[in-house]
This record gives C-alpha cells, structure tokens and sequence, in this order.
C-alpha cells in the first residue's frame, strides 16, 4: 500500500511514523509513507498557501491551487483509489472503513488547517471526508496519524501474531474479553481460574461470554447493530 499525505506541517509526522506498527509496516515493504509539503506547491513567490475567506469571516482558508498542484502531479504519475480529505464534518471513522481502506494500493490523505480548504477541492478532487470523532483539532495531521496506524495494523503481515488484529475491539462489533498476564495472583488479585485450566474450548467460550458482557455494558448500540448486519 502507498500513502501520500499532504500537510502543512511535516514534521508532525515525524514521531508518529517512526516507531511501533507504522514503522514495523513500513520496514516490512507492507506501506510506503510519503509525506508532501503543500507550501512547496504554491507558484506564489512569498510561498503562501491561504486567504482570507470571501464575503468575510474569522480565519484564513486554504487555497485550492498549491493542493490542486501537489495532487495533479501525484495522479499523473499513478492512479489512486481515494484521495481523503480529514475534517470534522466528514464520515466517522470506524473499524469497518479501516477495513474497507486497508485493502486500497494507492491512498492520498489531505490535512487541512486554518479555518478549512476552499471548498471547490472538496467538491471536485476529493473522494472522500473522514472524521476521526465530534471534536475539533486543530488541523487534520494528528487524524491522520491515527487513520494510519488504524489501516497499517490490519495489513496481513504487519502483526507478528496474525490473528491479534482480527481479535480487537469493535471487529465483529465486539469489544474485546479482558486479558491477564503472570503472575497468576498478585496482593490478593487473581486470574480468572478458566483461564489457568488449559481447555481451550471452555477457554473460548469464556471468552466470547465476556466479550459479549462487556459489550452490552458499555456500547449497547453495537449489539443492535450486529443483529442488523
Ligand atoms: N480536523 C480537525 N478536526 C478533525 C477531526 N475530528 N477529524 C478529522 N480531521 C479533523
């Protein structure tokens, strides 16, 4: 899978995409991560990439042509399955939109900043608008951090245990059962006994059974959903 992600702020990246999973992706040949500065697009000689909005209001807004740029000459060299664009009023993420983009080749991600982009890129480039939750960031650079990490970890291949992504929360509509680790009691506090039994299938079940638990205690709502699928 190839990502290109355009931002104001590159460096942002920087942290995030060089240690743990994007990393461990990347390092395996599962993603190639390419990061664009869109000031670099912009023909304008003080480099500037915003505007103050037309017909008046707080905040500057980007400008459609250092993006239309930057995206012209990624599209010419290859063709891309969705080019995203991070907002808040985009559709919510969720494990199965991971999913769905974790099988794409070739992925543009749009940071936006300032008080938003002008709309013309939205209606007439971009192919999609994620949220990452009903909250606002400041910009789209650590949204896009987590739709990283979010497509990475499901690639095949990048979990060493290949069954560990397919067992998180929310795949099947699920939370996860709870886990524990040695020692076996700790001040008092003990692992659950089935745990130690070694059945495995009683094991399973166990499982299951608090995954559901856990479940109708705190997220209902995915209950119903499943039984809509
Ligand atoms: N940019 C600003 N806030 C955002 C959010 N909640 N999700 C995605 N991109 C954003």
């Amino acid at each position: 899978m190839r990502l290109d992600i355009l931002t104001l702020f590159p460096e942002m990246f920087i942290g995030p995409f060089d240690h743990s999973i994007i990393k461990r992706a990347q390092e395996k040949n599962k993603a190639e991560i390419f990061i664009h500065q869109i000031r670099d697009y912009s023909k304008n000689k003080h480099k500037t990439v915003d505007d103050y909005p037309y017909g008046g209001g707080a905040g500057m807004v980007m400008q459609i042509e250092p993006i239309y740029n930057c995206i012209s000459a990624l599209t010419k060299e290859r063709n891309y399955d969705d080019i995203i664009f991070l907002t808040p009023d985009g559709d919510i993420l969720t494990q199965a939109v991971c999913n769905e983009i974790s099988l794409k080749e070739n992925i543009i991600i749009l940071c936006g900043h300032y008080k938003g982009i002008d709309e013309r890129i939205r209606n007439s480039i971009i192919t999609r608008e994620i949220s990452i939750g009903d909250y606002v960031l400041s910009g789209g650079e650590l949204a896009a951090c987590v739709l990283v990490d979010s497509i990475l970890r499901i690639l095949p291949g990048v979990l060493n245990d290949e069954t560990s992504a397919l067992s998180d929360s929310f795949q099947n509509n699920l939370l996860s059962p709870p886990v524990y680790t040695r020692p076996a009691e700790f001040k008092g506090l003990k692992v659950p006994e089935i745990l130690l039994s070694g059945d495995d299938k009683k094991i399973y079940a166990w499982k299951m059974e608090q995954a559901i638990a856990r479940t109708q205690k705190r997220r209902p709502e995915l209950l119903i959903n499943n039984e809509s699928d």
